[in-house]
């Protein structure tokens, strides 16, 4: 093996915090309070805890491993990495194909996945101008709050302009580089994140009933928090504590964790520093996601505003564009004063994650020859592309999101699951073997034991995964989806066009950076 080029992270507090922040997005502040308050409140934890110890640390540590491995070696995302771990035992040809698996599943997720995530952002960004400006303070109700949200889809300058802004802002982060970009934005952007959670979490515990006296915010929480055993019948709950494990721990996200491993040195410590971004993980969305969201919410709309959501006719992110504007908005200057600080935290939350997206696709780039600096900007034109539909669906249905849910369905819970389970099996003991173990071990300041590497990684996790993947496409109502906006089926069919184009493209891609990075 000659000897290899490649960026390293300046220092470990920037490796924690940028993994940390990859982790760490919209998932933790949005989609864990919804999943919460649908699957049983503080018994949805058992299930998510299971996932988390079985499937989530383990996992998380092989990317870790497959990441560095594959940095040491020239291969800086999920494709050539399968190669690498691959070849001894699956051969030349075998290991082409394995590259071509991890190629498609990169380009299709990530490109996708970050198309309809920035989107996201860019919604968010429009709060936070309307908190920051004080323009919040003129909205009192969740209908007003509607009526402005949805003008702002059906507007192509309200509905893209903050979204290219954020597209922007990714490119300069991504662009000069591991150390002068990324590592650079985390270290801001994350203990801002940290003490705005804090700030926000202390507020919505002292904030009482400032709509209604019977509203107490502690009551928000404690609904959140009783258990509900009686939902844990239910598979969907196990299904969907496993599926947030790998959201919110970015697991399977088109190789985003192996990536950003890519650039850790040959002797760093691995496995520690893998559990504390874990941990620090599990804090932002246990201890400070959920609480957020339900001590306000019900601040805000008391229960009947709770039923509506336990009833799924409001999701979480409904109530990030329509409720919590509203409430803020009720409550004068300070109601603008929170309303920016918890719109900047999700904005640099989901900012966080997704310049690891933008990271993946640039890197692909780059081994085409391209600088970091042109791929990233490529990166952002091409999200531009993937994700319009998201903004013309909105303009011509005044506010549908089919497109956006559908692509959610299928690149943001089946194909993580896919990606996990090819990462589990070339990734385990029988194809990659003891090599695995060794690259998390080497340099580690705690040990992962072998029998997680032999048993649990390499054989319970693969079954639970393609269980998973068998189950997955039978609990979501598909039909729902296509039926909740008039062109939901012509955005569900573009939606499966990309991701078929994508993950061919990804795959030819794959395949041959491979065959000419590693002759034999
Ligand atoms: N892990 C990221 C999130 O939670 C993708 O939003």
């Amino acid at each position: 093996m000659g000897k290899v080029e490649r960026e390293v992270w300046a220092t470990k507090i920037g490796l924690i915090l940028a993994m940390s922040g990859n982790a760490i997005g919209l998932g933790n502040f949005l989609r864990f309070p919804g999943r919460v308050a649908l699957y049983g409140g503080g018994a949805y934890l058992i299930p998510y805890f299971i996932a988390f110890f079985l499937l989530g640390i383990p996992l998380f540590w092989l990317e870790w491993a497959i990441g560095r491995y594959g940095g040491l070696r020239g291969a800086e995302w999920l494709g050539p990495m399968f190669y690498v771990i691959t070849r001894r035992r699956l051969g030349r040809r075998g290991a082409l194909i394995a590259a071509a698996i991890g190629g498609g599943l990169t380009l299709a997720v990530g490109l996708l996945l970050d198309a309809y995530y920035t989107n996201l952002l860019g919604w968010v960004a429009y709060w936070a101008a309307w908190s920051v400006s004080g323009k919040i303070l003129t909205i009192k109700s969740m209908s007003e709050a509607k009526e402005v949200f949805i003008n702002a889809l059906a507007n192509p300058v309200y509905n893209l302009v903050p979204w290219i802004f954020t597209l922007l802002v990714l490119a300069l982060i991504v662009a000069p580089g591991v150390r002068r970009g990324i590592e650079r934005a985390v270290k801001i952007m994350m203990p801002t994140l940290f003490i705005l959670a804090v700030i926000l979490l202390i507020s919505g515990f002292l904030i009482g009933a400032p709509i209604k006296p019977e509203w107490n915010s502690i009551k928000g929480f404690i609904w959140m928090w009783t258990p509900r055993f009686d939902k844990l019948a239910d598979p969907a709950a196990w299904l969907e504590g496993t599926g947030q494990i790998f959201f919110t721990l970015s697991l399977g996200i088109a190789g985003i964790i192996p990536t950003y491993a890519a650039y850790t040195r040959r002797e760093e410590d691995l496995a520690l520093s893998a559990l504390t971004s874990a941990t620090l993980n599990e804090v932002a969305e246990v201890v400070m996601g959920g609480s957020i969201a339900f001590t306000f919410a019900y601040a805000f709309g008391g229960p009947e505003l709770i039923a509506l959501v336990q009833l799924g006719k409001i999701s979480p992110f409904g109530l990030a564009v329509v409720a919590y504007p509203a409430f803020f908005g009720s409550l004068g200057i300070p109601g603008a004063i929170l309303a920016s600080f918890w719109y900047i935290l999700l904005w640099f939350a989901g900012v966080t994650s997704a310049i690891a997206l933008v990271n993946v696709v640039a890197a692909i780039f780059k081994d085409f020859g391209l600088s970091r600096a042109v791929g990233s900007f490529i990166t952002i034109i091409l999200l531009l592309v993937f994700g319009l539909p998201i903004t013309y669906e909105g303009m011509v249905t005044g506010g549908a999101t089919s497109y956006l849910d559908f692509t959610d369905f299928v690149v943001g819970s089946v194909l993580l699951v896919v990606t996990c389970f090819f990462e589990s099996v070339f990734g385990g003991w029988f194809i990659w073997g003891a090599e695995g173990l060794e690259e998390i071990n080497r340099g580690a300041l705690i040990r992962v034991p072998a029998w997680v590497w032999k048993y649990v990684i390499s054989i319970i996790d693969p079954i639970f995964l393609l269980a998973m993947i068998l189950w997955l496409p039978m609990t979501v109502r598909v039909e729902a989806i296509i039926e909740s906006s008039p062109i939901g089926a012509q955005m569900a069919m573009l939606s499966s066009v990309f991701t078929a184009l994508l993950f061919i493209i990804g795959a030819i891609i794959g395949y041959r950076v491979s065959a000419k990075k590693f002759p034999e």
